[in-house]
């Protein structure tokens, strides 16, 4: 049986609270003999600031890179407002990613039948919407520099982002997005501002010459990214497979959340290159939901973004394709049970502990494997 390395970070907020479920989870297929799981935990965001003054140690940086993946809850907290920007509970988030180089970020958004009443859009809309946004997740306006307040010195400041994307940035983001796009409904739309940004034009052309040079049998469409927000909720099912930068990514992604019914469902994966030596690559897992500040500390958060993130790791990281089937079968069985946290309680009368969805999901895998 192989063993592979989990670093649990649960970070902040509801982060802590949705951790234990993804556990139990994680010893179930333990138990099962599925894989081994050795876990080391540590801390990330606000907890890692009040621990050592920074977003993230260096002691945990290095048990992130010796992992075979990070499982990661949220970080942030009205809290940690006032803390200096290079040590924000964000900044650990984003050097995990960086330094992990983690640019390939998977964020599939589906909508349970069980759960088509629970989002903000008609039922006829999004049940079964199965669409998966690939998002750039290391270069960008994120990461671009100059990054500066700078003061002008007349009583006036200017902050500066920089957008700038290389072609090999944008050529491996778009072979994961073809390459995903050929083992589900072999359609790829990329988006990008190219009528107001060279780096979108320069995305578009990248885009256009891989798929022409090596994916001609994927259909790609190109959608202007403010367009395609007004898309995804006007007719979501006529995407398959979305490729963005960093920026519209992260916009997008919170959109498409809401077409599934809550942003308390969408699960996400971080994947770097694989390593042709050993079959392996860098990989991160988390939720697309943040520390909610708002429902903290009380025990309602919904763990699924959580479980199903562990179900992608179990999919992407460790080649269990079957278990992470079962995990989702899971999943789709606690919902249409009837059960629900707060966030998706649609017309259902009563809701649900984040403990009790965890151990329900734990219960519906034991009775499928009965
Ligand atoms: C996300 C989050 C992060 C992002 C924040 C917490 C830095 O919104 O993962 O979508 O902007 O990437
Ligand atoms: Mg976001």
């Amino acid at each position: 049986m192989a063993t592979h390395k989990l670093l649990l970070l649960p970070g902040d907020g509801i982060g802590i609270e949705v951790m234990p479920e993804v556990i139990k989870v994680i010893d179930w297929f333990q138990a099962r003999g599925v894989a081994g799981f050795e876990t080391e935990t540590g801390l990330v965001g606000g907890s890692a600031y009040d621990a050592h003054g920074q977003a993230i140690s260096e002691s945990d940086m290095a048990l992130a890179t010796e992992s075979d993946a990070v499982i990661f809850g949220a970080v942030g907290g009205p809290k940690w407002d006032a803390v200096p920007y290079d040590v924000r509970p964000e900044a650990g988030l984003l050097r995990l990613r960086k330094d992990l180089a983690l640019f390939a970020n998977l964020r599939p958004a589906i909508c349970y039948p069980a759960l088509a009443d629970a989002s903000s859009l008609k039922r006829e809309i999004v049940e079964n919407l199965d669409i998966m946004i690939v998002r750039e997740l290391t270069g960008g306006v994120y990461f671009g520099e100059p990054k500066e307040i700078i003061d002008l010195g007349n009583g006036q400041k200017r902050g500066i982002d920089t957008q700038v994307y290389d072609t090999y940035e944008i050529e491996r983001i778009g072979r994961v997005a073809f390459e995903l796009a050929r083992k589900r409904g072999n359609k790829v739309t990329s988006s990008e501002k190219r009528n107001v940004m060279k780096s979108g034009v320069l995305w578009n052309e990248v885009i256009t010459a891989l798929h022409k040079r090596e994916y001609a049998d994927v259909t790609l469409e190109h959608q202007l990214a403010d367009a395609l927000g007004m898309q995804l909720v006007r007719w979501p099912k006529q995407f398959d497979v979305i490729v963005t930068d960093n920026l519209f990514g992260d916009m997008l992604s919170d959109i498409a959340a809401m077409l599934t019914g809550s942003l308390g469902m969408l699960p996400s994966a971080s994947l770097g290159e694989m390593n042709p030596k050993t079959g392996k690559r860098k990989a991160m897992y988390e939720p697309v939901h943040g520390s909610a500040p708002d429902i903290a500390g009380q025990g309602i958060a919904n763990p699924i973004a959580m479980i199903g993130s562990f179900g992608m790791a179990l999919r992407y990281s460790f080649g269990l394709g079957d278990a992470a089937d079962r995990l989702d079968k899971a999943i789709a069985d606690v919902l249409a049970s009837g059960l629900r946290t707060a966030d998706i309680k649609g017309n259902a009368t009563s809701t649900c502990s984040t403990g009790q969805m965890g151990d329900a999901i734990v219960a519906a895998l034991d009775k499928a494997s009965a």
